[in-house]
């Protein structure tokens, strides 16, 4: 897939437009969700951005804890962040 097409994922139940090349993390940053809940209920963002903090874990097609920073979009999938 080429640099500047788009496609739709779905985050959280909703569709949404994204362009290739873009993380899932990106995705996440642009629809203003949290990626997770921390275990005391606080949200949590993408911080380092190369796959060491773990901040940015969702699930990604029904597989929970994925590293959405280092994983990019893909046509149709589906992504359950926050
Ligand atoms: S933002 Fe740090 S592991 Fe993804």
């Amino acid at each position: 897939m080429a640099n500047g097409e788009s496609f739709i994922i779905h985050l959280n139940g909703r569709p949404m437009r994204v362009h290739a090349g873009m993380t899932v993390a990106a995705a996440i940053l642009e629809a203003g969700v949290a990626s997770r809940l921390s275990v005391r209920g606080e949200p949590r963002q993408p911080l380092c951005g190369m796959g060491i903090c773990y901040e940015c874990r969702a699930s990604i097609d029904g597989q929970a804890h994925q590293r959405t920073c280092q994983i990019l979009c893909r046509p149709g999938i589906t992504v359950v962040a926050g």
